[in-house]
């Protein structure tokens, strides 16, 4: 990848101001935000166990593919330190703990950590998981690292992270609405609420690529075009199971997602198309000869990648997650 550092440094600066100044538009204060207890059963009051028992009966009637990809999804938070680690050596930004960069990266650590810890609680309770097979995959996971094509750049990893935060909104958000469906209104609530932060953080991070585009444009356009056409992988493309090779589970987390229409290969074209919109990626002007070439690719990818998406067919359900205890 060829990236002068050097030079982002100085875009890096001025995104930075923009970061501090900004972030708190971005960000719930801390002692009045959602916390996971809000969300669970309280263990200190002497309904604990009907609740508990009213959380299993509810988890019971839960579809298996969307139950795995429940499962999928919070070992995909809980590696957390895997993205906190990874973002915390971009380059062309300063490491000052008080500038606009570490600071935004600790707030953005500190709402996302409640996530990956409310899943697990309500899976726990859930009585319907092999905790221990999923605490395997999870410190995998983390152990395992993961390979995302953004190298150090800021910019391929802020529209990165914009992605995957639209993404994730999207596949809370349909998980809530299919965990109603079934009946199940707390889990429901769950994952609406861990959607709003994602569609947040989404904000965030698209505004931050906004303001590259403004002082930065053709480099900016060849940092989108070039993730689009690595493809943007998903944080837990490692994911495996115990005694698996590293990704051998997400195929089947990642086919389950799709049979249930959680995310699927047409979320992905919406998700580029809202960026394309955010970025008004149509209206840039200024480009050098790369960066036109950048555009046009993007341009054309929507179109592209829906004629692909629509052949494309889920696999069936078959594959059973060591994570899940047989009912
Ligand atoms: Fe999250
Ligand atoms: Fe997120």
């Amino acid at each position: 990848m060829n990236i002068s550092y050097g030079a982002r440094r100085e875009v890096m600066k001025h995104i930075e101001k923009y970061m501090l100044d900004n972030m708190h538009t971005y960000l719930k204060p801390i002692d009045t935000i959602w916390q996971p207890t809000d969300y669970l059963p309280d263990a200190s009051k002497e309904d604990f166990f009907q609740e508990v028992k009213e959380l299993q009966e509810r988890a019971k009637a839960l579809p298996y593919d969307l139950f795995a990809v429940l499962i999928g999804d919070t070992i995909t938070e809980e590696a957390l330190p895997t993205y906190e680690s990874w973002l915390a050596t971009v380059e062309g930004v300063s490491n000052d703990e008080e500038g606009g960069w570490m600071k935004w990266l600790r707030h953005w650590t500190a709402e996302e950590n409640r996530h990956g810890d409310l899943l697990n609680k309500y899976l726990y309770l859930s009585g319907r998981v092999d905790m221990r097979k999923m605490e395997i995959s999870t410190q995998y996971l983390i152990a395992d690292g993961f390979d995302i094509g953004t190298d150090r750049d800021p910019y391929r990893n802020f529209i990165y992270t914009s992605f995957q935060e639209l993404a994730t909104n999207i596949s809370h958000r349909r998980v809530a609405s299919l965990a109603k469906k079934s009946g199940d209104g707390l889990l429901s609530k769950m994952c609406g609420v861990i959607a709003g932060d994602e569609a947040r953080h989404a904000k965030a991070y698209m505004d931050f690529i906004t303001q590259v585009f403004t002082v930065d444009q053709s480099e900016a356009m060849i940092a989108f075009e070039d993730m689009m056409r690595k493809k943007i992988v998903m944080p837990a493309h490692f994911l495996r199971e115990i005694g698996q090779k590293a990704g051998s589970a997400f195929e089947h987390f990642a086919d389950a997602a799709q049979r249930l229409g959680v995310y699927t290969a047409l979320d992905y074209v919406e998700i580029l198309q809202d960026l394309i919109k955010e970025w008004k990626i149509e209206n840039i002007t200024d480009l050098n000869d790369a960066g036109e070439k950048a555009r046009d690719y993007i341009m054309k990818l929507p179109a592209r990648l829906t004629r692909i998406a629509e052949r494309m067919k889920a696999n069936s359900a078959d594959y059973q997650f060591s994570w899940i205890h047989a009912m």
